[in-house]
């Protein structure tokens, strides 16, 4: 087993920098989300850990070893892709055992691993199949064990579950987390979905565009984001931003209406997750609804700060009618309010 480092990371496409001076120490048998939105980097950065992207500078090292001019075969690590590439005239048996035994691996060896990451896997009884005569959700699990028989000292997984629909992908990712326990293995996982990310992570690392805006926790991330791109993108629905002004222990709203707490003075971005607004009928914020979104377990009410034209949403559990132009006072805690600054950087 073994941690990986990345020390000031840097790629360039011809003249073009795509990733700008990236750091991560990743603990021995860790499991590292990267998320950020398309084109941000976060495949380049994983193929780089791989070895199938030259590094243009900095180091990434692999346990003790500095891996940037080794081969991705010696670098003791498995990529599970979005498209699983399994290979449709072999069976499955055979995509699990194909890469033990260009390695050279006794026949022997390499069914009792076949057979053992099957049994992990519950796809025992599809050994003998053809990939197309699989559910999405089997191949992706033969895809993983095509890692797993490999007992690697990493696991690199690129968006492995965006071709799986809502319900085999909660499944999944259960399944991918539970394993990664039992194995003990370093993991690092890149996806745009940050449902995905809070859920798999230890920790997780926010990239956008070609930076870490931050790497912790995911209650670290959702509890106090550092910029405001951060905030906006962990946590769902995402973070209601409100121009303000901070003074004496107050922040002002647009319309005047002033919540006790905050930090700072002068102007900031009041950041307010819409899970909580708690609603308040004499309560300084008030929300003028547009329409609401029923979920069944919650209803998301969309708005604007009343008086202004700033958007505003807020989540209410269990269900809840409005009527568009109706008035809703909300407030919030202290605590639970996020100040950042003209740059969209956390005050405080
Ligand atoms: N081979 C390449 N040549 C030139 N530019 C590239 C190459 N591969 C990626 N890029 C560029 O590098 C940037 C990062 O791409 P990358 O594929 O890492 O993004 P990503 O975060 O994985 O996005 P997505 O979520 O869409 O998969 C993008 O601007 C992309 O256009
Ligand atoms: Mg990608």
């Amino acid at each position: 087993m073994a941690g990986i480092v990345l020390d000031k990371l840097k790629k360039s496409y011809g003249g073009t920098e795509v990733l700008h001076g990236v750091n991560a120490e990743i603990a021995d048998g860790e499991f590292v989300v990267i998320v950020g939105p398309s084109g941000c980097g976060k495949s380049t950065l994983l193929r780089m850990i791989a070895g199938l992207e030259s590094v243009t500078e900095g180091e990434i090292r692999i346990g003790e070893r500095v891996v940037n001019g080794l081969e991705p075969a010696q670098r003791d690590i498995a990529m599970v892709f979005q498209n699983y590439a399994l290979y449709p005239h072999m069976s499955v048996r055979q995509n699990m055992a194909y890469g033990l035994k260009i390695r050279g691996l006794p026949k022997e060896e390499i069914d009792r691993r076949v057979e053992e990451a099957a049994d992990i896997l519950e796809i025992r009884d599809y050994l003998e199949r053809k990939p197309r005569q699989l559910s999405g959700g089997q191949r992706q699990r033969v895809a993983m064990g095509r890692a797993i028989v490999r007992k690697p000292q990493v696991f690199l997984f690129d968006e492995p579950l965006s071709n799986l629909d809502a319900k085999l992908r909660v499944q999944m990712r259960l399944e991918i987390r539970r394993l990664q326990k039992r194995l003990g293995v370093t993991a690092v996982y890149v996806t745009h979905d940050q449902v995905e990310a809070m859920t798999l992570g230890d920790r997780l690392m926010v990239l956008n565009g070609g930076r870490s805006e931050q790497f912790g926790t995911p209650i670290e991330l959702y509890e106090r984001p550092q910029t405001t791109f951060v905030a906006g993108f962990i946590g769902s629905p995402a973070m209601n931003f409100l121009p303000a002004t901070a003074e004496g222990g107050e922040v002002v709203l647009e319309n005047g209406a002033r919540l006790p707490g905050g930090t700072g003075a002068g102007r900031v971005r009041l950041g307010l997750r819409p899970e909580h607004l708690l609603a308040d009928d004499g309560g300084p914020i008030r929300l003028q609804a547009i329409l609401a979104e029923q979920l069944g377990a919650s209803t998301l009410v969309h708005g604007t700060l009343e008086g202004t034209d700033s958007a505003l949403v807020a989540a209410l559990p269990g269900t809840r009618a409005v009527t568009e132009g109706e008035v809703l006072g909300f407030s919030v805690a202290p605590a639970q309010m996020h100040l950042f600054d003209g740059e969209g950087r956390r005050i405080g």
